[in-house]
């Protein structure tokens, strides 16, 4: 078996010094004492996956339900979708291939009414099964899809559309879990906790992921021998000192305190492209708070070299890299004899050589230019590893925001224009939001046509 690697060779280039680290890496020993203390109050459950033996059990007895349907379509938007969309395209490509005929998933995560009616229109209903995610329960985007998706299965379906809905929801609160319990829809609980960017290994993207039959308990297996050193029993600062996550929050922290303002995650595995989407909300929402953290930008090798690359390697010096690669990918075709002579060195090789080939280079560019990299180097792609690389960015993004002395784990600005738009579609109670409004839409216009 090839081990995963973290290669900290480049990451202390460019106008980092080994020497920034001191100041974080003296609160190793509370930090250590924080994580305990945190993960035993069950604060922190995608650490120590409290509630992984009722998952299994649960999930296991859903999924011949599940697949008993051709098509899941999941209501849910950002944690509640990014997750299980990063999952299906690593490990479900082939509902982008040609002449795809097994089972399909459709996330519906934005409020595009020519998507929504198209799924409509083309989803056979009683092939469908609808999940409903929300922690919260009541998120207007997801559940404003839930209204239109119910009235889409009872058209044709009646009473039996209960059937044919899933709810995954806080177990006690919020409307969704009112609902569930009222109609007696089938349901899974978000831990307690369990925020939305933290949830892809529980229900939240396990069940779309047993529903395209991917591996989900190696995930759970590859989440949890990442997090166990840091809460087994005895557990301190001589653990999380060296451990991985602990080292890319101290390396993040410097970043920010020398002016790197944005944090590429550039996937040279083009099937794990989507976790840089995922990561970047969970990056985003966890440390974007009082001014502080840095951007993430997503980034596929080797498309973007072609794209965004001419910007990370002359543009503003202010970009720092995740470069997550592979030595294990497919190799795909040999090319033939037959090249024409100006190709003539690509004569016997593999495509695949051409993407190691290019990482390389772009490693190699990006640390030239003074680019503080670390490469996440993956042993092989197997789900096992998926849910080792995703726990691992979780803590680390959670000790990042400690590191920041803010909260990793609430999101208060995106409030305001939730609030905003409530107001705007009328809801009661957001009085002083209609006044804001109001003032708002009132300025005297400045425009122009084009
Ligand atoms: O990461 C988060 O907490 C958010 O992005 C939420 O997932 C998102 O706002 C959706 O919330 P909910 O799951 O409550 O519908």
């Amino acid at each position: 078996m090839i081990m995963n690697t973290l290669d900290w060779t480049s990451a202390w280039n460019g106008r980092m010094d080994r020497d920034d680290a001191a100041a974080s890496a003296i609160r190793c020993g509370d930090m250590a004492h924080r994580l305990v203390t945190e993960i035993a109050a069950g604060h922190l459950p995608f650490i120590n996956l409290p509630y992984r033996e009722a998952l299994e059990e649960e999930l296991q007895a859903q999924t011949a339900w599940l697949q008993s349907f051709d098509h899941m379509l999941l209501l849910g938007i950002g944690g509640s979708a990014l997750g299980a969309r990063a999952l299906q395209k690593a490990f479900y490509p082939q509902q982008d291939r040609p002449c795809h005929n097994g089972r399909s998933l459709w996330i519906a995560d934005n409020v595009d009414a020519e998507t929504l009616d198209a799924w409509f229109d083309l989803l056979p209903p009683d092939r469908t099964v609808v999940v409903v995610i929300s922690k919260s329960g009541g998120t207007i985007e997801t559940l404003s899809q839930y209204f239109l998706s119910r009235s889409w299965l009872q058209q044709s379906l009646g009473d039996g559309w209960k059937k044919h809905v899933m709810v995954i929801t806080d177990a006690a609160k919020g409307y969704l879990r009112q609902e569930a319990d009222a109609l007696g829809l089938a349901s899974m609980p978000v831990p307690d906790y369990l925020g939305g960017r933290y949830s892809v290994l529980s229900a939240v993207g396990l069940v779309p992921a047993a529903f395209l039959g991917m591996d989900w308990k190696a995930m759970l297996r590859g989440a949890l021998a990442v997090g166990a050193p840091l809460f087994a029993k005895g557990a301190g600062a001589k653990e999380l000192e060296p451990h991985p996550s602990w080292r890319l929050a101290v390396w993040a922290k410097s970043l920010m305190d020398k002016g790197y303002s944005q944090l590429i995650f550039f996937s040279y595995v083009p099937l794990w492209a989507h976790f840089g989407l995922w990561f970047a909300q969970l990056w985003a929402e966890s440390l974007g708070k009082e001014g502080k953290g840095s951007m993430p930008l997503a980034a596929v090798g080797v498309t973007d070299q072609h794209s965004t690359q001419q910007m990370f390697l002359d543009g503003p010096r202010d970009k720092a890299c995740l470069l997550l690669t592979s030595p294990s990918l497919a190799q795909g075709q040999q090319f033939g004899k037959d090249l024409p002579e100006a190709w003539s060195y690509l004569r016997g090789a593999r495509f695949g050589d051409l993407l190691q080939a290019e990482g390389l280079g772009t490693q190699m560019a990006l640390t030239k230019t003074g680019t503080p990299l670390v490469e996440l180097r993956m042993g092989t792609t197997g789900e096992e590893e998926a849910g080792r690389l995703m726990a691992l960015l979780e803590i680390a993004t959670v000790l990042t925001g400690w590191l920041l002395d803010i909260n990793p784990l609430d999101q208060p600005a995106v409030e305001l224009g939730k609030r905003l738009a409530n107001a705007r579609l009328g809801a009661a109670g957001y009085a002083e939001e209609s006044a804001d409004l109001e003032a708002f839409l009132g300025r005297k216009p400045e425009q122009q046509e084009f």
